[in-house]
């Protein structure tokens, strides 16, 4: 659950990834291919090395759709309701693999950001990442 403080603190962070979004969203889609290589199954399809047009298209987009669900903090399950359905009936992918691109996101944010990825935003922004992710996952029931 996301407190009031939670909610501040995320759109605030999120105002600073504005501008280096295709950035933060390709270095998060290498990183992960490069840390847990399991990821690179999903995506046959894409020339994933990285900086690649294909993994910096599909950065952004990923980028966006976060951006998304900060407008719908109090929203999230209906504003990424599409996604959900892509991720569990489409593609069918196994949901142990939003933690690892949370993962690799706040690392990302983390060398993006520095000072200003605090603690406390650092703690708000992987409450939100999980609920994201829960909420990616909820039709898999
Ligand atoms: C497609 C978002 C996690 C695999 C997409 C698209 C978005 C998106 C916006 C494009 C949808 C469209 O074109 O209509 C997200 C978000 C995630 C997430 C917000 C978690 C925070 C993952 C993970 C994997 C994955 C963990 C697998 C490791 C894919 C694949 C596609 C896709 C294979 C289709 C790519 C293509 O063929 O263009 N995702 N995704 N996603 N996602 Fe995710």
């Amino acid at each position: 659950m996301l407190t009031a403080e939670d909610k501040k603190l995320i759109t605030q962070i999120w105002e600073k990834v504005q501008g280096c979004q295709e950035d933060v969203g390709a270095e998060t889609l290498t990183r992960m291919f490069v840390t847990y290589p399991q990821t690179k199954t999903y995506f046959p399809h894409f020339d994933l090395s990285p900086g690649s047009d294909q993994v910096r298209g599909h950065g952004k987009k990923v980028v966006a759709a976060l951006g998304t669900a900060v407008k719908s903090l109090d929203n999230l399950s209906q504003a990424l309701s599409e996604l959900s359905n892509l991720h569990a009936y489409n593609l069918r992918v196994d949901p142990v693999n939003f933690k690892l691109l949370a993962q690799c996101l706040q690392v990302v944010l983390a060398t993006h950001l520095t000072k200003d990825y605090t603690p406390e935003v650092h703690a708000a922004f992987d409450k939100f990442l999980s609920a994201v992710a829960a909420v990616l996952a909820e039709k898999y029931r």
